[in-house]
């Protein structure tokens, strides 16, 4: 079971399905794990902000395929890019399934999906996340600052930003994952929890209507990923200072590829007689400019 999806309406055409081994697992704070599947032909093609499906194929319980987002692409030991890498929090099924594999054993994936964050622009980036919605943001960031060139054809940049800064909110301290990554990667990174027991005290809005009100740490353009009332907030508060805001929306997906509408947002659309229509997040998305969607 490997080949194309693209027979499928509404697929992205390169889009593959394979059978993906695991070649490492670790945890990384509570709940939440790093996983390692070869795949060398989604590896190859990914882009920072695009997804892919995984699915247990050894029984159907989950049935559906879940989605998740690329965290960065690894390469095997002769140096080509074969292996993707995922951050995800156990919430139920198939991400408590995954949690006990071990290396060796294989999911059903298909991808890459979705059209994933644009090419940023030059200036200040800020990366705004929430919870497990800052796993796009390593390969964004290593993207943005030069450290790795994604995609097949490769995705080259015109410009570069300057600097790479991401606000980082999670509930308590034993959820912070993938700091070091981010650090070494060259990001900024400020963090806040909820409860004050790591990093700063509060909500990460505050670090962006701060950064945004000193003037001098304004930033020039802003990625956001994390639970839906932080985007909405982020993308109100972009819209209002007119600085370009971009969301990764986490909308509940069946197929991944544009066939079962299970995903639609609503998004303005001043031809049509309500005001909007409905976008698949799969296909036209997940990722959409904030002044473009109606959360
Ligand atoms: C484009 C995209 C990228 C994603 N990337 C990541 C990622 O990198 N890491 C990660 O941990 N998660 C990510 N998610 C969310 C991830 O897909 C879900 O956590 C996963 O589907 C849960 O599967 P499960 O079988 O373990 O849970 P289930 O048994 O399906 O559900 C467990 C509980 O979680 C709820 N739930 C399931 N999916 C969602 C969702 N999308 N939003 C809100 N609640 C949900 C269900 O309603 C239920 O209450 C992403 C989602 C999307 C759409
Ligand atoms: S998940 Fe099926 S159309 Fe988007």
């Amino acid at each position: 079971m490997s080949g194309p999806v693209a027979e499928l309406p509404g697929c992205i055409p390169t889009a593959e399905r394979v059978v993906a081994t695991v070649v490492e697992q670790e945890q990384v704070a509570r709940d939440t794990y790093r996983l390692r599947l070869r795949c060398p032909s989604i590896a190859r093609q990914i882009r920072p902000g695009q997804f892919f499906m995984v699915r247990d194929p050894h029984g159907d319980d989950p049935l559906l395929g879940r989605p998740f987002a690329l965290l960065d692409v690894a390469a095997s030991e002769g140096g080509e890019i074969d292996s993707v890498d995922f951050g995800y929090v156990v919430v139920g099924k198939l991400t408590t399934l995954m949690s006990r594999c071990q290396p060796g054993d294989t999911f059903e994936v298909w991808g890459p999906l979705g059209n994933g964050f644009p090419k940023p622009t030059g200036g200040h980036l800020m990366l705004v996340a929430g919870g497990i919605g800052q796993t796009p943001f390593l390969a964004v960031g290593r993207e943005a600052l030069g450290r790795h060139v994604y995609g097949d054809p490769q995705r080259v940049l015109v410009e570069k930003p300057d600097r790479v800064t991401l606000c980082y909110g999670v509930k308590s301290e034993d959820l912070v994952s993938f700091v070091d990554d981010f650090e070494q990667a060259g990001i900024d990174v400020r963090l806040t929890t909820d409860d004050g027991s790591k990093g700063r005290y509060g909500f990460v809005t505050e670090l962006l209507k701060e950064a945004i009100a000193s003037g001098s740490d304004r930033p020039d353009e802003v990625f956001c990923c994390g639970p839906e009332p932080m985007m909405a907030r982020v993308g109100e508060t972009c819209v209002e200072h007119d600085i370009p805001c971009w969301l990764s929306l986490e909308s509940p997906m069946a197929c991944g590829f544009g066939a079962c509408f299970s995903c639609v947002v609503r998004l303005r659309d001043d031809e049509s007689e309500t005001g909007w229509d409905y976008k698949r997040s799969c296909v036209e998305g997940p990722v959409f400019r904030a002044d473009s969607l109606i959360l």
